[in-house]
C-alpha cells in the first residue's frame, strides 16, 4: 500500500494559518499536520522523528513546511532542518514566512513584465521604493530586487525598524538596501517621486499613500500594491487593476492581480513537495524562479 502524503507545517506563530493549510490539501497532501509555537531548537527533534519513523523509502512521503511571522526564525529553522537531514532519510523542505516569499515574487513577476511592457526596462536598472517594507513580503521583496542590482530603498514608520530590516536582509540574504525612516504620507511622497517602482507592502487595512498624493506623481512609473484588505495601500489602485494607466505614465497593480500569481506560485511549489524526483528544498530563490516562470519572463 502507497504510504499517505504527510505535510508537518510548523510556525513560530502561536497560530498556523489556515491559508498554508488548505493550499497544501488543494495540493494534493493526504493530511496537513501543524506545529504552532515552535522555536528554531525543536527543530531537529522533530525532523528526526519524522524521517526515522517512515524508514528510507518513507521520508519521501513526507514534507517540512515552515512558515510564521518571522523571516529570520523561519530561515533558522529551514537551516535547522537542513542540517538535520542526511541519506537515505531525505524530506521535501519549503519555507513561505507568513506567505511572504511566494507573495514577493509574485510582485516582482508581475512588476518586472510591467516595466519591460511599458519601455521602462529590466527591474535590475530601475529604483525601487518599497514602503512599509519591515513585513516578510516587504522585505522578500527588497531583497529580491536588491539581488538582481536595483537600487532599493526600504521604508518605516521608525528609522530603527527601517534599519533593523536593512541589516536582516543582508545577513539572511546577501543584499543590501537602504533603510529609510518614513512617518507618515509626506516623507513616503518624496521617496516615492524619486523612484521608478513603488512597491506598497504595508500591513493589511493601511493605507500609505492617497489618490491625490499619488495622481501628483510624474512617470513613468509602476506603483504595485499588496494589501487586498480596505482601505488598500494605494488609494484608487483596484485590486483587480492590471497595468492601468492611472495618470500619465503612471501604471498600476493591485492586490488581487499580485495575489492570483502568489496562489498558482505556492500551488505549483508544494506539488514539487509532492512529485519531484528527489526532494526539493524551496527557498526564497526557489519562488522567484517560479514566479517569473510562470509569468512567462
Ligand atoms: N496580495 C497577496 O497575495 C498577499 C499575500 C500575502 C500578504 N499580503 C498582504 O501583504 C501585505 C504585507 O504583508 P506582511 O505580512 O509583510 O505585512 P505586515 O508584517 O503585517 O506589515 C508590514 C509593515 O506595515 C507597517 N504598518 C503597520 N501598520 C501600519 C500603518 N497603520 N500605517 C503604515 N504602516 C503600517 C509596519 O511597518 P513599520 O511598523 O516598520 O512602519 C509593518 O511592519 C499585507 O497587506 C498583507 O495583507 C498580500
Amino acid at each position: 500500500m502507497e504510504k499517505k502524503r504527510l505535510l508537518y507545517l510548523v510556525s513560530s506563530d502561536p497560530r498556523v494559518s489556515p491559508f498554508d493549510i488548505n493550499m497544501a490539501y488543494d495540493a494534493g497532501f493526504d493530511a496537513v499536520i501543524p506545529y504552532a509555537s515552535i522555536d528554531v531548537g525543536m527543530v531537529p527533534g522533530l525532523v528526526q522523528d519524522i524521517m526515522f519513523s517512515r524508514g528510507a523509502k518513507g521520508a519521501r512521503f513526507s514534507s517540512l513546511f515552515v512558515s510564521g511571522s518571522s523571516v529570520a526564525v523561519a530561515e533558522g529553522m529551514l537551516r535547522a532542518a537542513r542540517t538535520t537531514l542526511f541519506p537515505p532519510f531525505l524530506l521535501g523542505l519549503m519555507v513561505d514566512p507568513k506567505g511572504g516569499y511566494t507573495t514577493a515574487a509574485a510582485l516582482l513577476a508581475r512588476v518586472a513584465a510591467l516595466c519591460r511592457s511599458k519601455g521602462m526596462g529590466e527591474l535590475g536598472r530601475l529604483r525601487i521604493l518599497v514602503a512599509a517594507g519591515t513585513g516578510g513580503v516587504g522585505k522578500a521583496a527588497a531583497a529580491l530586487a536588491a539581488r538582481d542590482g536595483a537600487a532599493v530603498t526600504l521604508t518605516s514608520r521608525s528609522r530603527d525598524s527601517a534599519e533593523a530590516a536593512a541589516r536582516e536582509i543582508a545577513s539572511l540574504f546577501g543584499a543590501t538596501v537602504e533603510p529609510r525612516a518614513a512617518a507618515g504620507e509626506t516623507d513616503l511622497a518624496s521617496l516615492a517621486a524619486k523612484a521608478d517602482v513603488v512597491l506598497a507592502t504595508g500591513a493589511a487595512g493601511a493605507q500609505l499613500l492617497s489618490r491625490a498624493t499619488i495622481l501628483s506623481l510624474k512617470g513613468p512609473k509602476v506603483l504595485a500594491d499588496v494589501n487586498a484588505v480596505p482601505p488598500h495601500g494605494l488609494e484608487g489602485v483596484r485590486p483587480q487593476d492590471h497595468g492601468a494607466e492611472i495618470a500619465s505614465g503612471l501604471f498600476v497593480l493591485g492586490a488581487m492581480v499580485v495575489g492570483e500569481l502568489k496562489f498558482r506560485i505556492e500551488s505549483s511549489l508544494l506539488k514539487d513537495l509532492l512529485s519531484a524526483e528527489s526532494p526539493p528544498v524551496i527557498d526564497l530563490q526557489a519562488a522567484r524562479r517560479r514566479g517569473l516562470e510562470l509569468e512567462g519572463s
